[in-house]
């Protein structure tokens, strides 16, 4: 999207670098100090960046200088730059505690740890180059989800890796024997135990053990028998969105979701719904959006229709309700789920969903 600088230019806080520039220049920063050689102890880094002149705390300090509709937007950034600062301090410190538990602290000159050829020391060290890590494009995205649901009021909760028959489909009004389970074919453990194949699994808990009005998302690692191409994977998390309360209705469904899509992508983002068919809702909805991969001028990610299904969705099943101990003519409430692979594709345009879960460091490297 181009951005526009020349109606502002004469503002007075055009002078100071903008916190997107501020939090990268810290990233670098902290980056070249973790790399350096001698390493530089926690405590210094803590004082040079968290303490209360350090670098983070005085950007965080900036806040009050930003422009108040860019001042959210900045927020998170600076909040996820102190998350990311004290995880990569905490990192340092457990390698410090390693190395003096285990005695080979570098008097010795000899680290068994150390990336590089055990008899090379200082300079001559070929190879030495610390692999800092980066949060995966899939935690990061699912962590914007989760924030902006959570500012919309929604309460978090993880589902379950493995979880029973009941939960998976009886409670979802998916009876034993029914033709609709073939849609979540999947595997079973010998104690007849299910790694989950959707995070709707957790519905009939919170259903029945949240007091209405119920606004939940639960967030899960998810497993289907699914024969793999560019748009399919066996392993994909998902979002699941539970909502109950008196008077809910399909409108309020559609406002949730397409909130969430323009709070995600940072615009307007265009959206239609269409039928679709799930035991659990009724009717069972499909919602989707405009294809980012080519700006709807058709591509093989959207089969050319220039649209994507990102939320299976719809009105909770009155059996559902009726199942988890809620009167159906008392209550309604909507459920979706949302998943994040599809999200990270579509935000980043990458041909195939495969490379998500491949651990192939070229790839991953790219989200630095
Ligand atoms: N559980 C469904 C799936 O994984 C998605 C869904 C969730 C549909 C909630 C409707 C409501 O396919």
């Amino acid at each position: 999207m181009p951005k526009s600088h020349s109606s502002k230019r004469a503002g007075k806080n055009d002078r100071k670098p903008s916190i997107s520039a501020l939090v990268r220049d810290i990233k670098k920063q902290l980056l070249s100090d973790l790399q350096s050689d001698p390493p530089i102890s926690t405590a210094q880094l803590k004082t040079k960046y968290l303490g209360k002149q350090g670098m983070v705390t005085r950007a965080m300090k900036e806040i009050g200088a930003v422009a108040p509709e860019k001042r959210s937007e900045a927020g998170k950034e600076l909040n996820t730059l102190k998350l990311w600062a004290e995880g990569q301090m905490s990192r340092v410190s457990e390698t410090e505690k390693m190395r003096l538990d285990s005695g080979i602290a570098s008097d010795d000159g000899f680290d068994v740890t150390a990336p590089f050829p055990p008899n090379t020391t200082g300079s001559e060290r070929p190879g030495l180059e610390p692999k800092v890590g980066t949060l995966h494009p899939l935690t990061t995205v699912g962590e914007k989800a989760i924030r902006i649901f959570e500012s919309m009021g929604f309460h978090l909760v993880e589902a379950r890796r493995l979880d029973d028959d009941y939960n998976s489909f009886e409670a979802l009004n998916i009876p034993k024997g029914h033709p609709a389970r073939d849609l979540w074919d999947t595997f079973w453990t010998e104690d007849r135990l299910i790694p989950i194949p959707h995070t709707s699994a957790m519905q009939n808990r919170i259903l029945s053990s949240v007091k209405p009005p119920i606004r939940e998302i639960i967030v899960g690692k998810c497993f289907r028998n699914e024969a793999t191409d560019a748009s399919h994977e066996h392993t994909f998390y998902q979002l699941e969105g539970v909502y109950v309360d008196k008077n809910v209705t399909l409108t309020d469904l559609i406002g949730t979701l397409s909130h969430f899509m323009n709070a995600f992508y940072g615009r307007d983002i265009k959206y239609k719904i269409q039928p679709s068919y799930f035991p659990f809702v009724e009717p069972g909805l499909e919602f989707l959006i405009e294809c980012l991969v080519c700006g709807q001028r058709g591509c093989p990610f959207c089969h050319y229709s220039k649209w994507v299904e990102v939320i299976p969705c719809g009105p909770i099943h009155p059996n559902v309700l009726r199942e988890s101990g809620l009167n159906p003519d008392e209550y309604s409430g909507f459920a979706w789920g949302l998943g994040f692979d599809r999200l990270v594709i579509l935000r980043n345009q990458i041909s195939d969903i495969r490379l998500l879960h491949s651990g192939d460091l070229k790839f991953l490297e790219q989200f630095r």
